[in-house]
Order: C-alpha cells, then sequence, then structure tokens
C-alpha cells in the first residue's frame, strides 16, 4: 500500500495537466514535479488518495539528455515556474501535447498551431508578492508558504529594481504586519506598485521613492480602497498602434512580447464583422477590433478596467465601440442586437452557465474563445453543443512556467 512518506524508484512516462511528470507505483498514478519523460527517480510520497498520490521529487537516478540546469536559485522551492530544468523546445513540445489530449476528449484530434514565446525570461509585466513573518516572495506550489525571493527571472529588470527598494523599506521599518502583499506592474519603461495592506495603517513612501526614481508611482489599498501616493499615476502601453492607459488595477495581458500577436490572430479572423466582446479588460483588444470591425461590444465586469476602456475608447476616436460596465451572464443575455461574432475571454474559471446559454441560443456565426485554462476550455467547449471548434493555436504567453493561453476559433454549425 502507498503510504505518506515512504520512499520509492520509478520511471516517468509521461506528463500531467500542469507539467508534473507521470508514473506507477503499485498499479496507482503518482504525480510528481521538476521531472522529465523517461527519467529514473527516487521520490518521497506527500500525499496519497484512493486513485492517485502525489510525490516530492528526491534524486533523479538516471537523467534525460533533455535536463537543463535551471538558471533561477529558487526554482523548485518557489511554485511559479514548472519547466526550467528543461530547454524551451521542450517544454512547447510538452505543452502542446498536453493540449492536443485535452482537445482529443471533444474529439477534435486536428492539428494544433503553436506560438512561442519570443523571450523565455524577462517578459512578465506583473508581479504579485505576498509579505508575512519576514518574509517577502512568492507562494511555495500548493501551499501558502511563502519563498523569499530576491528577484524573479521571468520579469523585466525594473520589477527587479522595485523588489530590491521594497525589501530595504520593509525591513528599515519592520513593516512585515503592515502589509499583506505587493502588486508590481510595468508598461514600458514605467512602473506601479500597489502595497495591499493589513492594516488601516499610512505608510510614508517618500523615501522608498526617492531610492526608486521618477519611473515609478505607489498606491496602496486598504479594504479594497485604492489611493495614490506618490509618483507615477496610470502606465501606458502601445498594442497594434492603439494607445493605451492603465490605472493601478486594471487587467492587461502578462506577456508583453505576445499580446500583440494574440490579438492580430483574432483581428485577422473576424475582419469586417460585427462583434460583441466578452470579458474584455481595459478594453485593448476591443479598441483594435473597432477599427477593423464594422460595430464593437465590449462586456467587462471590473470598474476599474471599464473606466480604462472608456478612456481608451474616447482618447483613441473609436465611435463604433460600446463598451458596457456588467456581468457577461446578465448583459450578454438582455442584448437584442444581434453580432457576426463573440469572443470570450474569461478568468481561469471560465465562462457562466447562462454565458453559455446565450451563445448556444444567438445567430452568431462563429465564436472565438480565448482561454488561460485549458480544462475549463475544454468543458466549456462540451456545453457550446451549437458550435463547432475549427482552429486551435496554443499562445505561450506564460513561458516556464504550467500554464498557457489557448485561441480557438469555432464556426456555428448548419
Ligand atoms: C482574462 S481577462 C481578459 C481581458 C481582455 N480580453 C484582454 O485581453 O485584456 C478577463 C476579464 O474578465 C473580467 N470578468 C470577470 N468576470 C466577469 C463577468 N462575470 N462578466 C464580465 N467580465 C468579467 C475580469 O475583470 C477581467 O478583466
Amino acid at each position: 500500500m502507498i503510504e505518506d512518506n515512504n520512499i520509492y524508484s520509478a520511471e516517468i512516462t509521461g506528463y500531467g495537466y500542469d507539467g508534473e511528470g507521470v508514473c506507477r507505483l503499485d498499479g496507482k498514478v503518482c504525480f510528481v514535479r521538476y521531472v522529465l519523460k523517461n527519467e529514473k527517480v527516487s521520490l518521497k510520497i506527500k500525499s496519497s488518495k484512493s486513485s492517485f498520490c502525489k510525490g516530492e521529487l528526491l534524486k533523479v537516478l538516471v537523467k534525460s539528455p533533455l535536463r537543463e540546469e535551471a538558471p533561477c536559485p529558487y526554482f523548485t522551492k518557489c511554485g511559479g515556474c514548472v519547466y526550467q530544468h528543461t530547454n524551451y523546445e521542450n517544454e512547447l513540445k510538452i505543452k502542446l501535447q498536453l493540449l492536443k489530449n485535452q482537445f482529443s476528449k471533444i474529439g477534435y484530434n486536428k492539428e494544433i498551431n503553436f506560438v512561442p514565446s519570443p523571450k523565455q525570461y524577462g517578459y512578465r509585466n506583473k508581479i504579485k508578492l505576498f509579505v508575512d513573518r519576514n518574509k517577502i516572495g512568492l507562494k511555495k506550489n500548493e501551499s501558502n508558504e511563502i519563498i523569499d525571493i530576491d528577484k524573479c527571472l521571468l520579469v523585466d529588470n525594473l520589477i527587479n529594481k522595485a523588489i530590491e527598494n521594497i525589501r530595504v523599506f520593509i525591513n528599515a521599518q519592520n513593516l512585515f504586519d503592515d502589509i499583506s502583499e505587493i502588486v508590481i506592474r510595468q508598461e514600458e519603461n514605467l512602473c506601479l506598485i500597489n502595497f495591499i495592506m493589513k492594516k488601516n495603517k499610512v505608510l510614508n513612501f517618500q523615501g522608498l521613492y526617492l531610492m526608486l526614481g521618477s519611473n515609478f508611482g505607489i498606491y496602496q489599498t486598504y479594504n479594497k480602497i485604492t489611493t495614490y501616493e506618490i509618483g507615477q499615476k496610470f502606465l501606458f502601453a502601445n498594442e497594434l498602434g492603439l494607445s493605451a492607459k492603465f490605472n493601478v488595477n486594471s487587467f492587461h495581458q502578462v506577456n508583453k512580447y505576445l499580446t500583440s500577436q494574440l490579438y492580430q490572430k483574432v483581428v485577422d479572423s473576424i475582419m469586417g464583422d460585427s462583434v460583441v466582446n466578452c470579458y474584455s479588460g481595459a478594453g485593448v483588444l476591443s479598441g483594435v477590433l473597432s477599427k477593423h470591425c464594422s460595430r464593437v461590444v465590449g462586456i467587462e465586469l471590473g470598474k476599474a478596467e471599464h473606466f480604462d476602456a472608456e478612456k481608451l475608447k474616447e482618447e483613441n476616436g473609436l465611435f463604433n465601440l460600446l463598451n458596457i460596465n456588467g456581468d457577461c451572464a446578465k448583459v450578454l443575455y438582455n442584448l437584442d442586437e444581434d453580432f457576426e461574432t463573440i469572443i470570450v475571454d474569461p478568468p481561469r474559471a471560465g465562462i457562466d452557465k447562462k454565458v453559455v446559454e446565450s451563445i448556444n441560443n444567438s445567430l452568431c456565426k462563429r465564436l472565438i474563445y480565448v482561454s488561460c485554462n485549458s480544462a475549463t476550455l475544454i468543458r466549456d467547449l462540451s456545453y457550446l453543443t451549437s458550435y463547432q471548434v475549427c482552429e486551435v493555436t496554443l499562445f505561450d504567453m506564460f513561458a516556464r512556467t504550467g500554464e498557457y493561453e489557448t485561441l480557438v476559433i469555432l464556426n456555428r454549425k448548419a
């Protein structure tokens, strides 16, 4: 019987959905991270359920030729990256195979296109750090334990400069019991930092701002109320010729080197159509679409994102665009206008059953589903029975991690 803390040696035969290795122990499936197919490893059982167990890698006994030295000292400790122990080509191959396996479950067995990330490190424009008991860092995999970090290889140097100075600031004033999280966002050469507070305490950021310099802006949030403190107020980006301005709390795609390619693929697929863009965020894709489509309606729940979307519309003179601030489940159901294309780009949880119902009952000839979670994507596609999958593309928006973005083009069944 497989029991916690028992030690086994096993051969890795494949991969699970998050890129973890799979082996069999006494006929039971065991998942273990940071290993590669065909490697022989020794592992310790961390948890065992009736149908599967999870193991912790102790030692690689026989290495795969595709194994590489991870460049980050926190790899395997911090839960962020999954693939630093192999080359990027192999990472893409694994991700593509995992996505193919998912799509074969719904009967789609055609080729899947893929677009690699132009950069495997330094591509992220956002990081969320956790603060507690003398630690500032990222969370360990499947745990609330914080791994102290000095820098993260996935983000740009400007964000790492912020991390270095924030650490000095927090240490000097012993603010570990006051701050719970820190969100740092960057666009081009500007950076905004938002300190999420545990207590209603106003901090003096003058010293930190002097260390960081004028490219930075600082905000503080308590009880979901965000206040501007010092420095830059907004972030600015240019996406496919459209100028966008972001406030500290609004959404923007995290891989600055791949977002334009994702948006371009959407534009190329629906040129000239009338479009409803659900889960539209800060309105960048809606804005890009409005230049190439007859009419665009964006639906977004977040107030911060809607505010930015309205500004973007105004500043770029986009008169065929309507931004609606509301829940897609309700707004889509009540829209009494017909569109040629529906786009959905939901959060990881996927789309609501009411959204599925509205899409199935719509007259749209085409549906574009952009997803950052292939499990909920496949679930939702199996419910979207009025539509047929025509083309699938993997955009590796989250290189080195277990995640990726998938763009699916579906046509209405005859
Ligand atoms: C993955 S982001 C997509 C953003 C956008 N498509 C883009 O490319 O920037 C998902 C967005 O959905 C919004 N959202 C979450 N639940 C929603 C809902 N029920 N109705 C409308 N928008 C929602 C979030 O605030 C977030 O901005």
